[in-house]
């Protein structure tokens, strides 16, 4: 990575007031003679001049290697978690590199529909699928149909008869018509099991919204239900699923998951096995997450200790470990107050609009200068976006180099997760472009909205 004139970036652990950790910066960051940020041989600085901020800016070399390390670690079947992350670009790039992608709404459907994802090669999630979504995704046939609850069962067994008979007194699918009727399914378990992680988002405990309980004995009758789809044909039952949570860095408890799901699983002669997503990355100075190959092998060991045949396909759908170090957000600072005895607030063009982890979850970031990537950062400060409370946090207790000013660019790393795909117009203000760089080539991918299109939508 060390090219003419440029260094590799410093990776000094733990302490907040030294560089930016070069774990925490995408994996073509080189620092130029000057100090200043290239990633993707782009530097950020003329970047954030050319293209406006805030904007989120892509390693596209790193978007897919993590993609081709998730199909390495794998094998055939791994998906994209496309929540973390999604437009067309995104859906397009993982799918060349060979993952299958996991969309939960019609909404995500429809975008990887229209990057031309081949439907096979998408698994439809979702706790409250509706008619609507789940006859989509059977008329287009996707690849396969996680199913959720007891209603849902209901649901694909009406629409799958009405479709199988040809009643044309039922309910219609949609006008693609030569999906297979006979869809492929796995069920959705909770296996109990409590991973450290923020409460909003664990979901592998017995009280959890999604999926079919195992300690109640729901998993069992959700089973004997999908047998049958499976035996007069409506269905074809290929697997377990089951999720714990989300920035989960303790490996130990998908092995549990496995222990506890092994038992249930291997009467049932299934062929699929799927540990969901929830590979945890490294948010902050000092924190480490276990590499997705370590993930992979962590699971195939448990799988082999609980007895589970090597004819298994066992797969995982990570969304997070794909694309949150890949990202990085770069803001305008407009504003530095310093409030004596207290800090110093230094506001930024965007926050909780483009960011909402920091006040939603708590989630720490750290703050550096693009123009100074090595710099020591001796200065305390709390970088706020521009919406009207003060929970609109981006980087609660940062650090900065000496010097910085009103109009330096400032950028937050490990920002290519739950950012984006979950910003809001809150305050009217437009969402941010996304930018893609590779070999010294900046391309947006999502242009910046517009004052207009925030008027758009209104009649
Ligand atoms: N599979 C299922 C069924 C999921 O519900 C999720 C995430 C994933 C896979 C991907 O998990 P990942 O590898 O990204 O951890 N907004 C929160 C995260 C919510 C995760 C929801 N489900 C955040 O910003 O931390």
């Amino acid at each position: 990575m060390t090219g003419e004139g440029h260094t590799e970036v410093a990776s000094p652990a733990g302490d907040p007031t030294a560089p930016v950790a070069r774990e925490l910066l995408p994996m073509t960051a080189l620092v130029g003679a000057d100090g200043r940020l290239r990633v993707g041989g782009v530097d950020l600085i003329d970047l954030a001049g050319e293209f406006g901020t805030p904007v989120f800016v892509y390693d596209e070399a790193d978007l897919r290697s993590r993609c081709r390390d998730a199909v390495e670690a794998w094998g055939d079947g791994v998906a994209y978690a496309t929540k973390a992350f999604l437009c067309v670009a995104m859906a397009r790039l993982a799918h060349e590199e060979g993952m299958c992608l996991d969309v939960s709404t019609g909404g995500e459907l429809h975008v990887a529909l229209s990057a031309g994802v081949p439907p096979a090669r998408l698994v439809l999630h979702g706790n409250n699928k509706s008619d609507e979504e789940l006859a989509a995704g059977l008329a287009v046939g996707v690849g396969r149909i996680v199913i959720d609850s007891f209603d849902e069962i209901d649901r694909i067994e009406r629409l799958l008869s009405t479709a199988v008979d040809h009643d044309p007194g039922g309910p219609t699918l949609p006008s693609a018509p030569e999906g297979p009727l006979r869809p492929k399914v796995l069920a959705r378990i909770t296996p109990g099991i409590e991973v450290h992680t923020h409460e909003f988002v664990r979901t592998g405990q017995d009280d959890s919204k999604f999926g079919f309980g195992l300690a109640s004995g729901a998993a069992a009758l959700a089973v004997e239900r999908l047998t049958e789809l499976h035996r007069s044909g409506v269905v074809e039952f290929v697997g377990l699923h089951a999720h714990l949570g989300s920035q989960v860095f303790a490996l130990a408890p998908f092995a549990q998951a496995i222990e506890v799901l092994a038992e249930f699983f291997a009467p049932l002669g299934l062929s699929e096995l799927v540990v969901g997503g929830g590979l945890g990355v490294a948010y902050v100075n000092g924190e480490e997450a276990p590499p997705m190959a370590q993930w992979a092998s962590s699971v195939r060991q448990a799988c082999r200790q609980a007895g589970i045949a090597d004819s298994v396909r066992v797969t995982a759908e990570p969304g997070r470990s794909i694309v949150a170090t890949a990202g990085i957000t770069l803001y305008r600072v407009g504003t530095v107050k310093h409030v004596a005895d207290h800090r110093t607030y230094v506001a930024v063009d965007g926050g909780m609009s483009d960011n909402p982890r920091p006040v939603l979850y708590g989630s720490g970031y750290e703050a550096f200068l693009p123009r100074a990537v090595d710099s020591a950062r001796p200065i305390p400060i709390r970088v706020v976006g521009k919406h009207c409370e003060t929970g609109d946090v981006v980087v609660s207790e940062g650090f900065v180099p000496e010097g910085l000013v009103v109009g330096d660019i400032l950028a937050t790393p490990v920002t290519g997760a739950y950012g984006h795909s979950m910003a809001s117009n809150y305050n009217k203000v437009p969402r941010p472009a996304v930018v893609f760089v590779a070999d010294g080539e900046a391309r947006t991918v999502v242009r910046r909205e517009t004052f207009d299109d925030l008027v758009r939508m209104d009649l």
